[in-house]
């Protein structure tokens, strides 16, 4: 009998040492495999990804292995060489990884479901005339909630918030009530998605303790309630962005439960990004009031008054505007993108390198650190410089180099390739008509014009859209008339 155990000790030591002496072989990326073991670098990846990761980068260049959770991770910092992970759909998946995501936060599987059906469907509803329906729906919900939210206040009456809440909560609202159906509650489900969208990035991580875990799944229970609409247990006749889609998931033979639970998906999908970003760009004009008053003065020439049937962001091009997104979204927006190894390849660098990574590897692409922060590319990148993406003549730049090769990323807020972001467009529109309808509207200044913006959110790289640590305190009023700036 001690025998048996002993053997059996034994036989786990030398598993366990096997597992976890990898060591770098010809042509691998260097491999840092961190002091615990299993665990690797997964706390302080965890802790600040930008931070971990920049240091890396500085230890080992633009491709190593780092050891995270019991997974070996090649990460992969030259945007020169990015085509070669994001056009690879045959060696490397990411397929398994999301569907994995998507059991863990969203209780989610879609299991008879093709992979790529679900993308088609969105791209065919986020394009063309359904585009313009849901962006001219999307203004009409953004102007209407703006004002209402003043009218029990005289025009001359400041009122005090906080700016990443009002930022939130308007373009969810609005996001809302542009695409799902129930009319009364959206006030509830911004404010249930909120105790969701904080624990996230626990969830995906599976670092959730006890009383957090229950919290996420009550959450979670009472938004699959809320987004259920009347006839998915059998109701009435509409045509809803919403209805299209469960009309989808059942053509597909996604169960009434499943179909329940996608609209949580899709609720976080669509409504989780434009928030943050609204409010990083109102903060940075706040905070530079050089780029505050190019936007006014930009905005100024724009005509408003000439017909006011034509929405004057449509027909008049903002290239300040534009850039000062471009700017922001530079700055905060933080997606990984993640690819699995399903057989082993040959990653061929620009600079003519060749790395083998291993099957059941996982690659991963922040680029975030490299094109958007990297000092090669953006002069003092944590700058902000609302006309970065400027040319003298006022056009928009988009010609960005490093080490005298120009780049095709310069910048990713929207991820690239089969994964990029399908709402682009229309988040773009959302996002420069809520400014606009801000700064024609309202008057609005900082309670205290020395403070700062709020750091970031260390917890949240990876995951899209910063979130700022705390909130920048505000006061607003309505103008006396509005769009005089
Ligand atoms: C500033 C705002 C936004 C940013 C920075 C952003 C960014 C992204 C990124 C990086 C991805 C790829 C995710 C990945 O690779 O895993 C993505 C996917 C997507 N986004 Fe956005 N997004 C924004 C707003 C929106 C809005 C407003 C909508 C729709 C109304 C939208 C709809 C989608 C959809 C449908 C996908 C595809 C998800 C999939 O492949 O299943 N996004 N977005
Ligand atoms: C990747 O695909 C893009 C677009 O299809 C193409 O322009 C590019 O040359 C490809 N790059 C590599 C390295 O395969
Ligand atoms: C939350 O739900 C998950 C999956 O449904 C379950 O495994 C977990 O035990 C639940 N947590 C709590 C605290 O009830």
């Amino acid at each position: 009998m001690l025998w048996t155990i002993f053997l059996l000790l034994n036989g786990l030591l030398i598993l366990v040492l096997l597992y976890s002496t990898r060591t770098r072989r010809k042509n691998e990326p260097p491999l840092d495999k961190g002091l615990v073991p299993w665990l690797g670098h997964a706390l302080e990846f965890g802790k600040d990804a930008a931070k971990f990761l920049s240091r890396m980068k500085a230890k080992h260049g633009d491709i190593f292995t780092v050891r995270v959770a019991g997974h070996y991770v090649t990460v992969l910092l030259d945007p020169n060489s990015f085509d070669e992970v994001i056009n690879d759909t045959v060696r490397l998946d990411f397929a398994r990884t999301r569907k994995q995501h998507l059991r863990q936060i969203f209780g989610l599987q879609l299991p008879s479901m093709e992979p790529t059906a679900q993308r088609r469907w969105m791209e065919q509803h986020f394009r063309g005339l359904c585009l313009s329906k849901l962006s001219s729906s999307m203004t009409g919900h953004l102007q209407s909630l703006l004002l209402s939210d003043h009218k029990d206040c005289g025009p001359s009456e400041w009122r005090q918030g906080g700016l990443f809440s009002l930022c939130y909560s308007l373009l969810f609202k609005a996001g809302y009530l542009t695409l799902f159906e129930r009319r009364d509650n959206a006030e509830e489900v911004y404010n249930e998605f909120r105790k969701f969208d904080n624990l996230l990035n626990k969830v995906a991580r599976d670092s959730l303790s006890r009383e957090e875990s229950k919290t996420v799944n009550s959450s979670r229970e009472q938004l699959w309630k809320l987004l259920c609409p009347s006839w998915l247990s059998g109701g009435s006749e509409t045509s809803s962005w919403q209805q299209s889609y469960s009309l989808f998931l059942q053509e597909q033979g996604v169960d009434a439960e499943m179909q329940k639970r996608a609209l949580l998906l899709q609720l976080w999908t669509t409504q989780c990004n434009a928030g943050p970003a609204a409010f990083w760009l109102l903060g940075y004009l706040l905070t530079h009031p050089e780029a505050m008053e190019a936007i006014k003065s930009e905005l100024r020439c724009l005509h408003f008054q000439e017909n006011p049937t034509i929405n004057p962001l449509e027909s008049h091009s903002t290239p300040v505007l534009d850039s000062v997104l471009s700017e922001t979204l530079r700055l905060t927006a933080a997606v990984m993108i993640n690819r699995e190894v399903v057989q082993e390849k040959t990653l061929l660098m620009s600079n003519g390198q060749r790395y083998r990574l291993r099957q059941g590897d996982r690659v991963c692409l922040f680029p975030f650190l490299s094109p958007q922060m990297d000092p090669e590319i953006h002069q003092d990148p944590q700058i902000f410089k609302y006309d970065r993406f400027l040319n003298e003549d006022n056009t928009p730049k988009d010609k960005f180099y490093k080490d005298g090769k120009i780049l095709k990323y310069y910048t990713m807020p929207w991820g690239a390739g089969k994964n990029m972001c399908i709402g682009k467009e229309f988040a773009v529109t959302a996002i420069k008509q809520f400014v606009f309808l801000l700064l024609t509207h309202l008057d609005m200044e900082m309670c205290d014009p020395r403070d700062k913006l709020p750091p970031v959110n260390p917890t949240r790289y990876g995951f899209g859209m910063l979130q700022p640590d705390g909130d920048l305190r505000v006061r607003f009023r309505l103008k006396t008339k509005s769009y005089e700036m």
